[in-house]
């Protein structure tokens, strides 16, 4: 593996490093406490191809590659956690549709997403009653005519209310896997509704929902894939999409670095900045070597995929590894703050709470280590 990036990661990540510190970081508070969706910072996003950054030019995006992608997102959620998220997932959705949609769906769907038409990309795989155990999902979609109608119940949508493409996972057929298909749906769309937003412990400027399918009718020509072929979509979307949530936890490691090593330069106790203490001298060592371990794996991950070999272990390990290690990290910088790093003055306590879902989202610490297991396995 090459440790350096090419000249055109490197100058996507300059365009997401420049973007991130002048036009996200300083709006990302304000984001936080008015939980305000960051339908600017989407916008200003498309016009530089960061909603595309891993799809092709021809649906333009900017054919840069996972391994530019995974910098950008990385530039991102150092500066907004929450932007990051919303980022991240429409990436993900306009990456399925080229990967697995006909020339007519990838026209149709992708330029709405990478130029910020759509406003964002959704992904309604989860429901009320199963998360990490996504074969079980009941949501039916059925065949009359020529079009499908889809009925039940979606959760933790991230902007799903916003969103003008989500990805919609129905049952099609019997039981398990292969009884799933996948549907592009338009935001807005007669028989599909948003609930009310969630009341989330943090990434608060990112909108999550439930969707409820009330007889949501669309044209056959929505079926993304084969019919059955769903569940295999989501798995291959869920693999790039820890990448990104591997990228999201660097993000916040750095920022967790950042802001812990100013203040314990700044701050002072027992007549010295607490930076010459070796209690604070080891949280930050262990912070950055955690930090380093967590970007060599999100690369070694997103290298893989660019490379066309199979990832989804690595994926799994980078995001179980980062997302853990940012929230070790988020805990750490709290303490170094003292009472401080309780107060919203310091940034550190919206990373810690931002940082929790990472664990969680696009599949839990304890599902990633199945993945992982599984194929040690196999
Ligand atoms: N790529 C392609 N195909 C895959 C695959 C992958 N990575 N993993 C599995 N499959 C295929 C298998 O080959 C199998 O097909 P065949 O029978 O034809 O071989 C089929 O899918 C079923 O696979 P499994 O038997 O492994 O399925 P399972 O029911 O045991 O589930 C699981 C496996 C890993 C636990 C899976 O359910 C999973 O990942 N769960 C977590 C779901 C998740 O991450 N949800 C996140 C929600 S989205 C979100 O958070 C987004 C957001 O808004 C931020």
């Amino acid at each position: 593996m090459d440790f350096a990036l090419t000249e055109e990661q490197r100058a996507v990540r300059d365009v997401a490093r420049r973007i991130a510190r002048e036009r996200i970081a300083p709006r990302a508070r304000d984001l936080d406490r008015s939980h305000t969706y960051p339908s600017e910072a989407l916008r200003e996003l498309a016009e530089l191809g960061l909603l595309g950054v891993n799809v092709p030019e021809a649906y333009g995006g900017s054919g840069a590659g996972a391994v530019a992608y995974a910098a950008a997102i990385m530039e991102i959620a150092e500066a907004c956690c929450a932007t990051s998220v919303v980022t991240a997932v429409t990436n993900m959705v306009a990456e399925q549709i080229v990967a697995w949609g006909t020339e007519a769906q990838r026209k149709a769907w992708v330029p709405r997403l990478t130029s910020g038409a759509a406003v964002a990309g959704a992904f309604a795989l989860s429901e009320p009653q199963c998360g990490s155990d996504a074969a079980a999902l009941s949501t039916t979609a059925v065949r009359r005519g020529d079009r499908w109608v889809i009925d039940g119940a979606k959760q933790w949508i991230t902007s799903g209310d916003h969103a003008g493409v989500v990805l919609v996972w129905a049952r099609t057929g019997g039981p398990g896997p292969k009884g799933v298909s996948c549907f592009v749906v338009e935001g807005g769309a007669k028989g599909m509704a948003a609930g009310k937003p969630e009341h989330k412990m943090g990434l608060n400027g990112s909108s999550t929902v439930p969707l409820v399918f009330d007889g949501c009718e669309v044209p056959a020509d929505r079926l993304l894939g084969e019919e059955g072929g769903g569940f295999r979509i989501a798995m291959s979307a869920l693999d790039g999409g820890r990448i990104g949530i591997g990228a999201q936890a660097v993000g916040v490691l750095r920022a967790c670095l950042a802001a812990s090593r100013r203040y314990a330069r700044d701050r002072k106790a027992f007549g010295k900045p607490i930076a010459e203490q070796e209690a604070i001298r080891w949280k930050l060592a262990d912070m950055a070597t955690e930090l380093a371990a967590a970007e060599l794996l999100v690369f070694r991950a997103a290298s893989l995929k660019d490379l066309g070999q199979p990832f989804s272990r690595e994926a799994s390990m980078a995001k179980l590894f980062a997302s853990e290690a940012a929230n070790r990290a988020t805990s750490q910088a709290v303490q170094i703050h003292g009472g401080y790093g309780y107060l919203d003055e310091f940034p550190v306590e919206r990373y810690f709470r931002d940082a929790r879902v990472q664990t969680l989202y696009e599949g839990t610490s304890e599902i990633q280590r199945t993945v992982i297991a599984r194929q040690i396995l196999r």
